[in-house]
């Protein structure tokens, strides 16, 4: 057989080789190893060329030549779309490299704190409502026993939209829209933005969360308060804080407290975050004051309860020990990241 004729030969046969290459891992190495490797087809052909007749040579040569770099792309191209791809000649991409990480978003540390919370309570049986954030003068302060020219309202700086329009200065109002139509026993918690137009600093912003928590029923008492908030406390911040109960004054409980920790840095031994006191403030509570009542027309001779309110930016902050209020609305993810 002339040396023309074995080239159609192993070009043909090289073609059927390929219409049946298996999907099988190695095929296209042995493939390759049988027209290209060192004992392979193509060189045997060209260890033949020795015989060839010299004027012939060159066009022979041409011809094999055009062969073997047939042969050779092809296997290059079906390589790339092979798992080996990586030792492909005619390309660089390794295409079994990891892709760019997708980074992933976290869960805002307030909505963590929050959700935390909510899950206490809703297992102490508590329903959560939401109220509005823009309100009338009657529900955020009318109602709470907070009347026009009261000196209580200066506790809070209001951002007033109209004279009777206001963003509220905080989750209690929801305690009247709740009780003004629903009947006791009521046993909500009412998370939710409020907003104060106080100067900014690490420890106060515009904008910042609340739960408010109102349990309504006949015969309701205070160690009930207590025995809730100590709860409450214990399952945040660990079961070995105490709380403590101090006297204090919001126009619509009587009596009112606030609640203290044991401070959860230093254990209660007195340090820098609660001031050598051994106790961190968070939150007013006390037995709904029978004004209240009036307003929504519950009849204060048949109903007791008692009500609470928190700041969730405070529990966050003393829970991730964060110093600066400013940051959780800063949109930072180098703080975001932490959480
Ligand atoms: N509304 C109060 C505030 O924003 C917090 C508060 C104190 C709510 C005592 C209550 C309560 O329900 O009983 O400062």
């Amino acid at each position: 057989m002339s040396i023309t004729d074995q080239i159609q030969k192993v070009r043909a046969e090289f073609s059927s080789d390929l219409e049946s290459l298996s999907s099988e891992n190695g095929a296209l190495d042995q493939i390759r190893i049988k027209y290209l490797g060192r004992k392979g087809l193509v060189a045997s052909l060209f260890v033949q060329m020795g015989t060839v007749a010299a004027d012939e040579r060159p066009k022979m040569g041409q011809v094999l030549n055009e062969l073997k770099s047939d042969i050779t792309a092809e296997i290059d191209g079906l390589g790339n779309t092979d798992s080996d791809s990586s030792k492909s000649a005619t390309s660089n991409i390794d295409y079994t490299l990891p892709g760019d990480p997708i980074p992933a978003g976290s869960i805002h540390p307030l909505t963590q704190v929050m959700e935390e919370i909510k899950s206490i309570f809703l297992r102490l049986g508590f329903s959560i409502v939401y109220g509005p954030e823009i309100d009338t003068d009657f529900y955020n302060f009318e109602a709470l026993n907070i009347p026009r020219h009261h000196p209580a309202r200066d506790m809070q700086d209001t951002f007033y939209i109209t004279d009777n329009v206001l963003l509220r200065t905080h989750t209690s109002d929801t305690q009247i829209h709740f009780m003004e139509n629903h009947e006791p026993p009521v046993r909500i918690i009412a998370p939710g933005r409020v907003y104060r137009n106080e100067d900014l600093s690490v420890r106060s912003y515009c904008l910042f969360h609340q739960i408010e928590g109102l349990y309504v029923d006949s015969k309701v008492t205070f160690a009930e308060l207590k025995g809730t908030l100590d709860y409450f406390a214990r399952e945040l911040f660990g079961q070995n804080v105490k709380t403590r109960f101090r006297p204090s004054y919001f126009p619509f409980t009587e009596p009112s407290a606030e609640m203290d920790v044991s401070c959860i840095f230093c254990k209660g031994k007195g340090c820098g975050i609660c001031k050598k006191t051994g106790w961190l403030e968070i939150l007013g509570c006390g037995m709904v004051d029978p004004e209240v009542y009036k307003s929504v027309n519950y009849d204060p001779k048949k109903w007791t309860g008692f009500a609470f309110g928190m700041g969730i930016e405070r529990m966050a902050m003393l829970k991730y020990g964060v110093q600066d209020i400013r940051l959780f609305y800063s949109g930072d993810v180098r703080f975001l990241r932490q959480f």
